[in-house]
């Protein structure tokens, strides 16, 4: 577990009403920062940050849509007013959009309307916040990060729409990365297994603790070991930008 002092910080964390976004809003106010909790599920999202303040952190939800252009801009913008700035944003939401595994070979199943979708959840919306933020984030010299997966390093997730969007994020960090420079940094946490504990991603929970077991480190990744990342990301890596780092357990290894 990592530490650093974001008092006066202000984040922005999407997918933040639950799994990995939430123990990154959790890890993020527990440093001191302000954080704005964007999410597509109201509800969810209206109790995880009720949980939170409760707890005395500084934190409020921004329920939005990520998948619309102009939402997701307001959105980004009206957290920015509300907090004086932004220093980090934190992209972590994200979707299988098909709740049952497309393997590779079936073409048909993969439609325009499912390679639509998938993009505009998993990378577009990871461009949508980060140009919205751009000036507030250029302002604090600020800093983004992305989430990608494994998929979008090999293949294999659990569909190829999936698995492009992934792979299409390592890229649009290294474009961002580019863009921004030299005020904002830009890099993204690649994960692997994640503990089902930390997460409500719709897949097969069964075969995640057998699965990791082949990893160097024999299990699934906890949320704030995710976390611990994305703050590491933003709050130290002064020299380190356009990088998708590791966070497998050594699935890459
Ligand atoms: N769980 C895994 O096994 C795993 C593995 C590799 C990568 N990832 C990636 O990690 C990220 C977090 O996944 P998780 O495991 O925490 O899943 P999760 O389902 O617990 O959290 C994702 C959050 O994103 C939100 N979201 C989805 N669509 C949205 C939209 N259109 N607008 C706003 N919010 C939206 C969901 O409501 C949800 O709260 C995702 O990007 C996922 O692709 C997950």
């Amino acid at each position: 577990m990592i530490s650093a002092d974001l008092t006066g910080k202000r984040t922005i964390v999407t997918g933040g009403a639950s799994g990995l976004g939430l123990a990154a809003v959790r890890k993020f106010a527990e440093m001191g920062s302000t954080v704005a909790m964007v999410d597509l599920d109201g509800d969810r999202l209206h109790d995880s940050a009720s949980t939170l303040t409760d707890e005395g952190f500084d934190v409020f939800s921004a329920p939005t849509d990520l998948r619309d252009g102009d939402i997701a801009r307001a959105t980004v913008t009206d957290a920015a007013d509300r907090m004086g700035g932004i220093d980090h944003l934190v992209n972590i939401a994200g979707h299988p959009v098909t709740l049952t595994y497309i393997p590779p070979e079936d073409l048909d199943s993969q439609t325009e309307e499912l390679w639509h979708e998938m993009l505009s959840v998993n990378m577009l919306s990871a461009f949508r916040t980060s140009h919205a933020a751009a000036p507030f984030l250029k302002a604090s010299k600020g800093a983004i990060v992305n989430t990608a997966s494994m998929a979008g390093w090999r293949g294999g997730g659990s569909s190829s729409p999936y698995s492009v969007a992934k792979g299409a994020v390592i890229t649009l960090t290294k474009e961002l990365a580019r863009g921004l420079a030299p005020d904002v940094r830009v890099n993204a946490i690649s994960p692997s297994y994640v503990h089902p504990e930390s997460t409500n991603f719709p897949l097969k929970w069964d075969s995640v603790f057998e699965d990791s077991r082949s990893l160097p480190l024999g299990r699934p990744g906890r949320g704030e070991e995710y976390a611990d990342a994305c703050l590491f990301l933003c709050a130290g890596a002064s020299y380190i930008t356009g990088q998708t780092i590791h966070v497998d357990g050594g699935w890459s290894a």
